[in-house]
């Protein structure tokens, strides 16, 4: 059993009703068992005394700082090779995402550079990627395939993905993204692929238990309505929950698409019409906002605000990949959300950690500090989450802390701390 105690503000992301509503407790502590899971949480004057009087060697002190729960991106694809830098300089010089997808960069040319590279580099660089998240309080990640396209690349991105999480200290959440694209030898044969997708790749993923979810993204250039339902079927039959990419370059639909088959997710919805807002909110499908894609390719934002009001949840994740979001600082994404999507920070705060946890089937471990789940979270160096979110640094958190254990702290850096 240990402790952290002196903690000035525990924002806890218990659910208290309205997202956003994170109860907050000032001169906080929080306990934990071997097993790294929450015992107690509260006001340190009322610990009680069996826990204020035990002394652990890894007791941990906050140092009267802001702590929050682990944080949950729930949207990467985080295996590709290469980069894409070559077309950041073609948008800024006003070429479009879609025009040069269309003339066989974007996505089609990382799944290139996916399918040469061996499984060990794409681990070596995922688990790279992951060593830095950690540093901002990343400590929960869910992670897609989709620059394979066909059976054995994807089921290589798929075991890539095992074996990174046997190397790093946060919790992965796999996803089969095989619908990410037609891949080329397919392109006279749409159907021929979904075929694949549906009555080989999904069985195969299946049979190893390497994708708790499945992905489609639903888009011209992309896939239909009508072939998502039949990959998120096949998924399912397969034990894997949905998740979609919907509405990111126009309206098509998607969200209602997402309600109508019981996703958990419906992912980007920067073009969502109204009534896809009201069918994400009757049937409880997080709606989750990636506001680093929305930036990079200089679109609309989410609108994750008049999401909240219709009584829909909102996560906040980044899209890390090579295109659309080369980023994984999911603290500026949330910072985004604020700025761009209408969030408040608290609001930002609980997209970020309770509700990507649904977003991601998470939600009975992590998401939030409350008694019975993992005692993942981050020790920000700020007074409170309105001031972190506000004033963005490129890295406030000082330590982060996975079932109990520290992580990562700056003092293991060598950098000072205040
Ligand atoms: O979520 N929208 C589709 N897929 C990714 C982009 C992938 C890429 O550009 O490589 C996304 O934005
Ligand atoms: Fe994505």
């Amino acid at each position: 059993m240990s402790a952290l105690r002196n903690i000035g503000l525990l924002a806890t992301g218990m659910a208290a009703g309205a997202q956003g509503e994170i109860r907050v407790l000032p001169d906080a502590a929080l306990a934990w068992d071997d097993d790294g899971r929450i015992t107690w949480v509260g006001p340190e004057a009322d610990m009680p005394r069996r826990l204020s009087a035990w002394k652990s060697d890894d007791d941990l002190d906050a140092e009267g700082r802001l702590v929050v729960p682990g944080l949950v991106d729930c949207h990467t694809h985080l295996a590709f090779g290469g980069w894409r830098a070559d077309e950041f300089v073609r948008r800024a010089r006003g070429e479009s995402y879609a025009d040069i997808a269309r003339e066989g960069g974007g996505i089609l040319s990382t799944v290139r550079a996916t399918r040469e590279a061996s499984g060990e580099e794409l681990v070596e660089r995922a688990a790279g990627f992951l060593r830095e998240m950690l540093t901002l309080g990343v400590t929960t990640v869910e992670v897609k395939t989709g620059y394979g396209l066909d059976l054995h690349q994807e089921m290589k991105l798929l075991e890539v993905y095992r074996t990174v999480a046997g190397r790093v200290p946060q919790t992965l959440v796999p996803t089969l993204l095989a619908a990410h694209v037609v891949p080329p030898e397919y392109v006279g044969d749409r159907d021929g692929y979904v075929w694949l997708v549906c009555e080989e790749i999904i069985p195969a993923a299946a049979e190893e238990g390497l994708a708790r979810f499945c992905d489609v993204f639903v888009e011209e250039g992309a896939f239909t309505a009508a072939e998502a339902r039949r990959v998120l079927e096949a998924g399912r039959a397969h034990g894997m929950g949905a998740k979609l990419h919907v509405d990111q370059l126009r309206d098509g639909g998607g969200a209602a698409l997402a309600a109508e088959l019981g996703a958990v997710s419906a992912d980007h919805l920067e073009h969502v019409s109204p009534s896809g807002i009201r069918a994400l909110a009757d049937a409880g499908t997080v709606g989750v906002s990636l506001p680093l894609a929305s930036l990079y390719l200089d679109g609309p934002p989410a609108p994750a605000r008049r999401m909240l009001r219709a009584g829909a949840r909102v996560a906040v994740a980044t899209d890390f990949n090579p295109g659309s979001a080369p980023s994984f600082h999911l603290p500026l994404a949330m910072t985004l959300s604020c700025l761009r999507g209408g969030l408040t920070p608290a609001e930002a705060l609980d997209g970020a950690t309770r509700v990507a946890a649904r977003a991601c089937g998470e939600e009975e471990r992590a998401g939030s500090l409350e008694v019975g789940k993992a005692a993942d979270f981050a020790i920000v160096d700020a007074p409170d989450v309105d001031t972190w979110l506000y004033h963005h640094r490129a890295n406030a958190c000082v330590a982060t802390v996975i079932g109990g254990r520290v992580a990562w702290s700056a003092d293991m850096e060598g950098e000072v701390t205040v």
